[in-house]
């Protein structure tokens, strides 16, 4: 008899069809109705009862019963694209331009539809499974909206993963404690009079005042943060100026800090508003800086992460099972279901060894869909664990 929790060949090529249909069709952050529809068809498909339309395009599904004291547990996809015109050349690849499935979250809605498919053929499963089909992962925090409609009532622990390039198939990043960043957005609006080209007397230079900042930001990590705490600060965006003989009148910056310590946010914080002053009496320039905290960083629950490193032997084997050493200092909004219940958030090892450049969030990535069937049995064995261990408890 084969192994009821490891996805035979036509679940495989189930799994397969809906990824790809998936990136065919990708939809911004709050943007997914069309997934939705199909997410929820597919649902359907499997005969599990599940409610659309949370938090506008996500979906709550629902498979066994929470009764007699049994727990409940729940296993999150993300549903967005990002805003990139895809160049992978695909037979697949997006018929939307300016619109691409660059992360790997067609994959991981895939993965859950495995799982559930998994899952439903249990005999009996001994609580309740609740899968969440969530919006808005790569911006507007879709996980906190989420969160805020209810998903999470009577919710005991949460698992959920990311496709990564970083490892190969068949291996399975299992680490408790931090390993995403906090990830915090900044502004700076530099202003001045602005003026002729040659006569500089007469104004403020926005661009030189600019230029001197951004240089200078480089130093708020080489030079003032403690190095034992990896941090990041990059300016990601800069729009000034309107003509060569023009002396800009304004120019915007936008950036990204990412930090693991809460001090080294903090200070980073006071450092960057600092900088930001001083441009204003070095230039003679306004500026004003905005800072937009960001989601903060995934701490995986010490308990629950051995509940997936099990699931992940019992997937993949002892040798498949690596840990994240280092945190990334990606941000992920998986984070906030943590602020709420304990859970795990793992790496599915997704490399192409023919794509070495096929990076996430580029115009040319791509992963290994093979990948497909060890998340899907990872998440449904990580369920099942889960809600064996918590009635045996
Ligand atoms: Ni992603």
């Amino acid at each position: 008899m084969t192994n009821p929790l490891s996805p035979d060949e036509q679940l495989l090529a189930w799994m397969t069809d809906i990824r790809r249909t998936l990136h065919q069709h990708p939809e911004l952050a709050l943007q997914e109705f069309r997934t939705a529809e199909y997410v929820s068809a597919k649902l359907a498909e499997l005969g599990i009862a599940h409610q659309n339309g949370i938090a506008g395009t996500g979906i709550a599904a629902f498979i066994g019963e929470k009764k007699n004291g049994a727990r409940s547990v729940a296993l999150r996809a993300d549903m967005d694209a990002l805003p990139i015109t895809e160049k992978t050349g695909l037979p697949f690849a997006s018929q939307h331009d300016g619109v691409m499935h660059a992360c790997g979250h067609d994959g991981h809605m895939a993965m859950l539809l495995g799982a559930a498919a998994l899952l439903k053929k249990q005999a009996r499963l001994p609580g309740r499974v609740v899968l969440l089909f969530q919006p808005a992962e790569e911006d507007e925090g879709g996980a906190e909206k989420m969160i805020a409609a209810g998903v999470l009532m009577g919710v005991d622990a949460i698992f959920g993963g990311h496709i990564e390039r970083h490892y190969a198939v068949g291996e399975i990043a299992v680490q408790p404690g931090l390993i995403c960043a906090f990830t915090d957005e900044f502004r700076i609006n530099i202003r001045g009079p602005g003026g002729h080209a040659a006569k500089p007397h007469e104004s403020a230079d926005c661009i030189v005042a600019a230029a001197f900042l951004v240089t200078s930001l480089q130093t708020l990590v080489a030079r003032e943060t403690n190095p034992v705490y990896p941090a990041v600060v990059t300016v990601g965006k800069i729009h000034g100026g309107t003509a060569s003989n023009v002396i800009a009148d304004q120019v915007v910056l936008e950036g990204t800090i990412r930090t693991t310590h809460i001090a080294a946010r903090e200070n980073i914080f006071e450092s960057l508003r600092r900088m930001a002053l001083a441009v204003r009496d070095l230039y003679r320039t306004e500026t004003e800086l905005t800072l937009t905290p960001g989601y903060p960083p995934v701490i995986n629950d010490q308990k629950i992460a051995e509940v997936a490193r099990q699931a992940a032997r019992q997937t993949v084997g002892e040798n498949g099972v690596k840990s994240q050493p280092y945190p990334s200092l990606g941000g992920e909004d998986f984070s906030f279901y943590l602020k709420h219940i304990p859970g795990c958030f793992v790496r599915f090892g997704a490399r192409r060894d023919d794509l070495p450049h096929a990076n996430a969030h580029s115009p040319v990535f791509d992963f290994d869909e093979r990948v497909l069937p060890v998340g899907a049995e990872f998440l449904a064995r990580c369920a099942l664990l889960f809600l064996q261990q918590a009635a045996r408890d």
